[in-house]
């Protein structure tokens, strides 16, 4: 079967970018990375495209009048490439309506809580604020609402006494770099769609059934 084409959006570092194209290099991965496109000239992921061998392309947001005017650069962009999914990784660009219904069930954003808790930013400083014993990250497939839309892996971590935002945040990074693969996988697998605004993913096993924290 072809490989699914991908582009990753990226605005920063862009360490779930290196995960994705690593997922991709594993031999019969269903998906290939041929596009990494940034809205600024110095984000390091960047580099990662470009030591991966993968196309890369500028769009400075600051060139654009509005909002639409940008989108419809990248829109055009991302069809010049002739990319079956987009990939935000990392894309500190909220998206106009238009294009997140251009892009209907072929545009996905990793989030580093587990949504519907915590969306927006600063999500593990409000974590540790709302003293939850679990908090994660999700994959999702994008809707025009900021960090909505169904949710297709989620990966739960334990938040551990002495957290602070930072270790939690690079505990949930780990659990990232596991999530946005396994997504990447099942949907160039096709076994991913959408019902009634929920993911069903054809022929997934059970997780463990439960975690405790603190452990008995
Ligand atoms: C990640 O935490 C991701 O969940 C969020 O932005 C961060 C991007 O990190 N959307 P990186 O650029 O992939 O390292």
């Amino acid at each position: 079967m072809a490989r699914l084409k991908v582009a990753v959006l990226i605005s920063g570092r862009g360490s779930n970018l290196q995960a994705l194209i690593d997922a991709c290099a594993k031999p019969g991965f269903p998906a290939e990375i041929t596009r990494v496109i940034a809205n600024r000239a110095d984000a390091a992921g960047l580099q990662r495209a470009a030591s991966a061998g993968i196309a890369t392309a500028i769009i400075p947001h600051r060139d654009y009048k509005s909002r639409e005017d940008f989108d419809t650069a990248l829109d055009a962009a991302l069809r010049a490439a002739g990319v079956d999914l987009v990939c935000l990784a990392g894309f500190m660009r909220l998206l106009t309506p238009g294009f997140v219904a251009r892009w209907h069930d072929r545009l996905i954003n990793i989030h580093p809580s587990l949504l519907p808790a915590f969306p927006g930013l600063d999500t593990h400083a409000r974590a540790l604020a709302q003293g939850v014993r679990f908090t994660g990250c999700t994959v999702h497939f994008v809707r025009a609402e900021m960090d909505n839309g169904p949710i297709i892996v989620q990966a739960a971590v334990p938040v551990l006494t002495g957290d602070d935002a930072d270790r939690l945040a690079a505990r949930v990074l780990e659990a990232e770099h596991c999530a946005y693969p396994l997504a990447l996988r099942l949907i160039g697998e096709g076994r991913v769609s959408v019902a009634d605004e929920r993911v069903v993913i054809a022929g997934a096993g059970a997780p463990a059934p439960m975690l405790l924290n603190p452990p008995e």
